[in-house]
């Protein structure tokens, strides 16, 4: 974990233990604790933890490791880094172009509910009270007031803007080192208090994990890839732009376990506490968005400030290591390739990203997508993450493992013995096939299966 390499002019992480934390920081997430318990409520529960699990395993793991490797050795933003490692008239830098919409789209609507998570603070501060019916209808109050909630999204986004401009390294590096921990020990105290003096606990580990695949559906099935792209930032190149920051001897395989390992344990964790919480109190499981701002407010009533003010502040600090590195996405490829400065590009794109962000504060602006009325936060989170996301990946994938690798490269998976080989077939061949099937199977598309 030497410090004394000098870094390019680009920069480069401080440390190794810098780059693994922001990198888990980008992982880490309101995929973690907003997203994966919703969804997984809407979809039924353990037969689509099972996928997703699978998926992390067998797509995300061998792609965030491709992803690495790409922004390694190229140094450069998405875009970029396909011409680099091909040539300048490349198709395949359509793959970083998707990356950077996918960047804008999915920062627009993230800082609506980072800005939920702020405005929940001080709900806490305040003290939740009252029935299960009067904390939980804070929630529709909040969502419903276009002026709170576009409030609470400029300040998150403002937040994230001043971090992106001032460079990411020296302030996320040292605050992850602090908040990450804090956030765990959190969850996990959470997670006993669900499993051990709660009657939702036993529920909650059956609901999660004793599948009933009857209940799964095809639109089930792609949104469990879809989740796994987003909770370990792939398919849009945020790994790939770490990547390029990082320094050369680094062992890429272990870092990405390392990774995907704490991500996927903060997921379930939440998940535990959550639904012990919703089971004991019998509230509703597909409780879609609001599922966490409306069940653990009811437990937070009484366990009092001290457990929830930490809860929604260390939530809000992990939506903004996300954030920062979607921002860091778009903004490195006009740093990059168009040489704006950092302040121009980080100030523009924030400012239009900001901008698209409102039309996800109104919720009550509707927008007809799959046969019917649906916010725009909805619509813009199941394009990016249904499609956009696993297309992105699949790209890269290929690129990753037909174009880019040869011998010398091979090096760069930390082995050229099994485990390269067997990394190389993963990302030839399973990932991809994996990806297609799933992506046929929710469009309803695939042959042989009866819909
Ligand atoms: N992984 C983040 C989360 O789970 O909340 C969201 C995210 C960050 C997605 C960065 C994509 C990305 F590039």
């Amino acid at each position: 974990m030497s410090d004394n390499n000098q870094p390019t002019s680009r920069g480069n992480w401080g440390t190794r233990l810098g780059f693994v934390l922001a990198a888990t920081g980008s992982a880490i997430g309101l995929g973690n604790i907003w997203k994966f318990p919703y969804i997984t409520g809407e979809y039924g529960g353990g037969a689509f933890v099972i996928v997703y699990l699978f998926c992390v395993l067998l797509v995300g793991l061998p792609l965030m490791i491709g992803e690495l490797m790409i922004g390694r050795r190229t140094q450069k933003n998405p875009v970029g880094a396909f011409k680099a490692l091909h040539h300048e008239k490349s198709p395949w830098q359509i793959t970083g172009w998707l990356g950077i919409a996918s960047g804008f789209l999915i920062l627009s609507f993230y800082s609506v509910v980072a800005g939920w998570a702020i405005a929940y603070i001080f709900k806490a501060m305040a003290g939740f009270s009252g029935t299960t019916e009067a904390i939980q209808s804070q929630f529709g109050a909040l969502v419903t007031s276009p002026s709170a909630s576009i409030m609470w999204h400029t300040i998150f986004m403002g937040l994230t803007i001043a971090i992106v401009i001032g460079g990411v390294k020296n302030g996320i590096e040292r605050w992850s080192k602090i908040l990450m921990p804090m956030l765990f020990a959190l969850l996990l105290g959470l997670m006993i208090y669900g499993l051990a003096f709660t009657n939702g606990g036993m529920q909650a580990l059956s609901f999660l994990f004793s599948p009933d695949f009857s209940k799964l559906s095809a639109e089930g099935v792609l949104s469990a890839l879809g989740h796994a792209f987003f909770t370990l930032s792939l398919g849009m190149g945020a790994m790939l732009t770490y990547g390029s920051y990082m320094k050369r001897e680094t062992n890429l395989m272990k870092d990405a376990i390392t990774v995907s390992f704490l991500d996927t344990l903060i997921a379930l964790m939440a998940g535990v506490a959550i639904f012990s919480m919703v089971f004991h109190y019998g509230l509703e499981i597909a409780s879609g968005p609001g599922l966490i701002f409306k069940t653990l407010p009811v437990l937070f009533a009484q366990t009092g400030r001290w457990i929830s003010v930490p809860f929604f502040v260390l939530l809000s600090f992990a939506a903004l290591t996300s954030s920062i590195s979607l921002l860091e996405v778009v903004v490195s490829y006009f740093v990059d390739e168009r040489k704006w400065s950092r302040i121009k590009a980080t100030l523009l794109l924030g400012g239009m990203i900001y901008l698209t962000g409102i039309l996800s504060a109104m919720a009550s602006w509707k927008v007809m997508f799959r046969g019917s009325d649906q916010a725009w936060l909805d619509v813009f989170d199941f394009i990016t993450t249904n499609y956009m996301l696993p297309i992105g990946g699949l790209m890269t994938c290929l690129f990753v493992a037909w174009v880019m690798v040869d011998k010398e490269r091979a090096e760069e998976f930390g082995s050229k013995g099994l485990l390269y080989k067997g990394l190389l077939f993963i990302l030839r061949f399973v990932a991809p096939i994996i990806l297609i099937a799933v992506f046929l199977h929710g469009l309803q598309l695939l042959p042989f299966m009866e819909y």
